[in-house]
């Protein structure tokens, strides 16, 4: 007989959730994990960490930037390197030890540990081997290398380094304007480091709506980043000081450098799968180090699955969290079903910058005809008030029957406000559906209203 009925490898967002749902179902769960606590890299490196700097120096910003036009006359307040530091090592604290107390309260068995899969149906953690019915594999993602440019989390660092530099630097180079680059670079450019961002391609966040990352930009901008566009990286040479970033300009081929304290490689991230043994098993691999799966998150092998970074798909804390629910329920003999067209994506920057479903850019590939009803956060009442009134919301809707197709949010709470579309997007529902829903005043959420407002007959306050 087999010790448990599923053992789940990684506990990062897909597979505690997994865990905690399957031991919900009834199962008997084991979790393996080699890190000191639990939560993977979004807990411990990742999404949590760096929500607690994000908010430390958005505080900070606001300070600076609106404390004094609300008659708030503070001094304004000096940095303790060493004490944000802590307060965010107390938050992913909380987190960490929130998972140990929920696996404790679901039995589930923490096998403390690196596992290997000798066989299917076996799993090996140290020296012992545990047999399981069913195997998921959850072992997220890694830091993508860049050829040229050795990462030593020093100097030259990946977003853990990041979290954790001995000191605010005077200069940054970010390489790659993608989600973690502009996050990071955020944090960094409000206390006080001049970061210089150098991408790859014309526009920032490659897959975003292009007006949407046109304004991001400019906000950006304003608030100090520098952006080079259009640029490879070619190296990364470390000084005594620091590092020189060498990159070449796609339009002319000619070469410029850049000296800087710290240089961030934030260039995306690739599944975190060898070592385990798949190959011996034989699992098939899809593209770029991905475990191939089916519709079901099942492997070619019988009773491995797969589910998170580790699979094909969008690389996000919630998108794996959906999957191990998903599998759980197939695990438990139930149906799990994660619906891919409506992943939120949020970038946590200020303004926070959120999405779901598709972009006009997509939509004109596919001679897709749509409609658009945009809303600027200048008309909402809420947002003038604090000070938040930069950026718009837009919802796309299909020309014809009105479904809504998307919607792209730059503005205040902007990763909060795309739910209300997430959910309507689940019901099929019509931008009208959302226009005539009642929504409270004032609150950011109006300009949701407006924008499906905007699809129809129009919004009321543009
Ligand atoms: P990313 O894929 O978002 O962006 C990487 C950027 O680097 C791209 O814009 C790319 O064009 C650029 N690039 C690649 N090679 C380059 C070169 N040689 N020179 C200059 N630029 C180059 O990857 P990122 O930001 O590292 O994030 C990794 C993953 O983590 C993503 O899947 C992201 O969604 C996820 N993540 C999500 C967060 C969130 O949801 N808030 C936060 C942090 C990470």
């Amino acid at each position: 007989m087999a010790d448990f009925d599923t053992i789940i490898i990684g506990a990062g967002p897909g597979g505690y959730v997994a865990a905690i749902r399957a031991a919900q179902l009834g199962l008997k769960v084991a979790c393996v994990e080699g890190r000191e606590t639990l939560g993977g890299t979004c807990l411990n490196v990742g999404c949590i960490p760096s929500k607690a700097l994000l908010h430390a120096t958005h505080m900070l910003h606001e300070t600076h930037e609106n404390f004094e036009k609300m008659g708030l006359m503070a001094a304004a307040p000096k940095v303790d390197w060493a004490k944000m530091q802590a307060y965010k090592a107390d938050v992913v604290g909380q987190n960490t030890k929130g998972i140990e107390f929920l696996f404790k309260k679901n039995k589930i068995t923490w096998l403390k540990g690196w596992a290997t899969i000798p066989a299917p149906g076996q799993v090996k953690v140290g020296d012992e081997v545990h047999g399981a019915k069913n195997i998921v594999v959850a072992t997220g993602s890694e830091a993508s290398s860049l050829p040229g440019v050795t990462v030593d989390e020093e100097t030259v660092v990946t977003s853990t380094g990041a979290l954790t530099l001995g000191r605010i630097p005077k200069t940054m180079v970010v390489i790659g304007a993608g989600v973690i680059g502009l996050e990071m670079g955020s944090v960094y450019a409000r206390l006080g480091t001049e970061v210089t961002v150098v991408e790859y391609l014309d526009a920032i966040t490659p897959g975003m709506d292009a007006e949407v990352a046109k304004a991001f930009q400019r906000i950006l901008q304003k608030q100090g980043l520098k952006f080079v566009l259009g640029a490879a990286v070619q190296s990364v040479a470390r000084g005594k000081k620091g590092a020189t970033v060498t990159w070449k300009l796609k339009k002319d081929d000619s070469e410029a450098k850049l000296d800087a304290e710290i240089v961030l490689v934030a260039t995306g991230r690739k599944p975190f799968t060898v070592g385990l043994g798949l190959e011996a098993l034989g699992v098939e691999m899809g593209p770029r180090g991905t475990v191939k799966t089916n519709d079901h998150f099942q492997t070619n092998v019988k009773g491995l699955y797969a589910i998170g970074d580790a699979i094909a798909g969008p690389m996000l804390a919630h998108k794996a969290e959906d999957e191990g629910m998903a599998v759980a329920e197939i695990l438990a003999g139930r149906h799990g079903h994660v619906n891919y067209g409506v992943i939120p994506g949020v970038i946590y920057t200020t303004p926070e910058v959120a999405n779901v479903g598709q972009t006009e850019e997509q939509l004109k590939g596919e001679g897709r005809a749509y409609k658009v009803g945009k809303f600027p956060f200048m008309g909402n009442a809420r947002a003038k008030a604090v000070f938040q009134a930069e950026g718009f919301v837009k919802i796309i809707a299909d020309a014809a029957t009105d479904r809504i197709l998307g919607a792209h949010i730059i503005g205040p709470a902007a990763g909060d406000l795309i739910h209300e579309v997430c959910v309507a997007m689940e019901f099929g529902a019509s931008a009208q559906d959302l226009a005539l829903t009642c929504h409270a005043h004032p609150t950011w959420s109006e300009a949701v209203r407006e924008a499906a407002l905007a699809c129809g007959d129009g919004a009321i306050h543009a």
